[in-house]
């Protein structure tokens, strides 16, 4: 099998510099936080989106703190060689500074954790930079940000590039290690990438991100609802899934399984 070295916020930040794409994936738990690590992906994030890929809800917004220090912790356990993010719950990034920085600790001292990521741009430049400060690497995410739907009205794509260049810039100077780029328009996204030092990490932003990030689930095919234009499906586990618990039921039924090899002699 092939060895990866374990990726740190430096060497994370440095893939920029070089000209080498960043490659991210959502994870939820041990078992896919251990094949994802295997697969040599650079960083796992914890996304909120477990609210939608895994508890079955239609946003990110009720997740809470405790459940994601719980899936964080989970993944944490399993990761060896890739940057482990942990997403900021809404609103546990948006209190008091110091609240807010015992909030992101929790991540760091119970769930394995190198870093968190936090929605927002100019609005959340002073917690990145006190988290910063405290020694919490943030990665920050500005465009589209689920967890203020209800202020943009819905999933859509953000296309103010005056605001979107100042986000970044303010989140950039707070001292964050990375930006997530979400539903921009590529020509945007590229000025974007351009104009800061810190790698910029794509989901529905284009190609000229230096790096994308897509939900495990999305890309395996485990998402039962209709997807976003910027999602690939490179597996069908929905379809094998579905077929193996057939097949399990049929051969029960049909008294095929257990056989002799599954079976403890006397
Ligand atoms: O919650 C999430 O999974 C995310 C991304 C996919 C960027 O924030």
């Amino acid at each position: 099998m092939k060895e990866f070295r374990k990726t740190t916020v430096p060497s994370f930040k440095a893939r920029k510099a070089k000209g080498e794409k960043i490659a991210v994936l959502t994870a939820y738990d041990y078992t896919m936080g251990k094949i994802l690590d295997r697969s040599g992906v650079d960083a796992i994030l914890v996304g909120d989106s477990v609210a939608t890929a895994v508890q079955g809800r239609n946003n990110t917004l009720s997740v809470t703190l405790d459940q994601m220090v719980y899936h964080t912790e989970m993944v944490g356990r399993a990761v060896e060689h890739a940057l482990l993010i942990a997403d900021m719950p809404f609103p546990s990034h948006l209190l008091e500074p110091n609240e807010t920085l015992l909030n992101a600790s929790r991540f760091i001292k119970e769930a394995y954790c190198d870093s968190v990521k936090i929605e927002g741009g100019q609005n959340c430049a002073q917690t990145i930079k006190h988290l910063v400060n405290a020694g919490i690497p943030v990665m920050g995410h500005i465009g589209l940000q689920p967890q203020a739907i209800h202020q943009l009205g819905g999933h859509k794509v953000q296309r103010d590039e005056k605001k979107l260049l100042a986000d970044a810039k303010a989140v950039e100077n707070s001292g964050a290690f990375s930006l997530v780029l979400e539903c921009i328009p590529e020509p945007i996204a590229q000025k974007i990438t351009d104009s800061i030092t810190i790698p910029t990490i794509g989901i529905g932003a284009g190609a000229g991100c230096d790096g994308q990030v897509l939900v495990s689930y999305d890309i395996l095919g485990l998402t039962p609802h209709k997807m976003a234009r910027f999602v690939k499906k490179y597996a069908n586990l929905e379809e094998t899934i579905e077929g193996a618990a057939k097949t399990f039921c049929q051969e029960v039924r049909e008294g095929i399984y257990p056989a002799k090899e599954h079976t403890y002699p006397s």
